[in-house]
């Protein structure tokens, strides 16, 4: 039976540290967050974040837009606020209503307010291990490998997923730290083969219960990245949980999981760029 993964408890902790390095040395830091449109998931997760601003002492600046927003207005807003010495992290919530191009939008975001580490510039930074902000879910990942204690050096990793929000920055980050990775999607052939090779098992598929027990070794770490919401209203993650934790030696819980961790990680992105901005004044 697997140990359960607790990502409140390991974001708690996190989120601690950030508001005691905050309080400690008075910093000063401001996270502009931007949501367009009225996606009900997209407005927990704002909320979520303007709670943790307020826990650890970040000013949160909150811009929620109308669905029929234009390109020119979001952009216009993202300069103003790459302007503000009062912001030191953006945020655009997405997805974006579908008239808007996200990845314009991204791209218009100063790279050094990029909390989400999705522009080009912190992308390419990423992927040659000079960053200065990891993008914050797979970066909350590899928080609760960390917190395992299981290295992930020489550990074969299968990521099932490849977006670049999720799955190929976690790739990246398991390879930083010496992991011999695999990162599958619809196209891998024999998925269950491949991820049953995984000491390291992370599933960011977006499709609830998708991983069975038969796809996973036993005594392997399962990170559950999915929030899928079902008909019933509850949340369901990509691993089918009841099965699995029964071969898995970890597991994280959904909710309660890699979810929590990842606002934890935008605290603590959001307190880098307040000093790393205060350093170039
Ligand atoms: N939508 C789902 N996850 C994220 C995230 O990490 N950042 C942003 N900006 N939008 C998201």
């Amino acid at each position: 039976m697997a140990q359960i993964i607790d990502g409140k408890a390991v974001s708690a902790a996190i989120k601690e540290q950030v508001r005691d390095e905050i309080a400690r040395d008075n910093i000063k830091a401001g996270l502009a967050v931007v949501i367009v449109g009225n996606d009900p998931a997209s407005r927990v997760y704002v909320n979520n974040k303007k709670k943790a601003c307020e826990f650890c002492g970040i000013k949160s600046f909150e811009y929620a837009l109308p669905e029929e927003t234009t390109m020119e207005q979001l952009l216009e807003l993202i300069d103003t606020l790459n302007a503000d010495k009062n912001v030191n992290g953006i945020l655009v919530q997405l997805p974006l209503p579908k008239q808007l191009d996200e990845k314009a939008v991204i791209e218009r975001i100063s790279p050094k307010k990029d909390v989400d580490a999705f522009h080009e510039t912190n992308v390419g930074k990423i992927m040659i291990g000079n960053y200065s902000f990891l993008p914050c879910t797979p970066a909350g990942c590899m928080e609760l490998i960390h917190s395992t204690g299981v290295s992930v050096a020489g550990k074969e990793c299968v990521v099932i997923g490849r977006s670049n929000i999720v799955g190929k920055p976690m790739a990246m980050l398991l390879l930083h730290e010496n992991g011999t990775v695999i990162v599958c999607h619809s196209k891998t052939k024999n998925l269950a083969e491949v991820c049953r090779r995984a000491d390291i098992l992370v599933a960011a598929v977006g499709k609830p219960n998708f991983v069975t027990a038969d796809m996973v070794k036993e005594g392997a770490v399962v990170i559950d990245v999915g929030i899928n919401r079902l008909e019933n209203g509850k949340l369901c993650g990509d691993v089918k949980f009841d099965e699995v934790s029964e071969k898995a030696s970890f597991i994280t819980p959904v909710p309660g999981g890699v979810g929590p961790m990842t606002i934890a990680t935008l605290m603590k992105n959001t307190l880098t760029a307040a000093k790393i901005q205060k350093n170039e004044q």
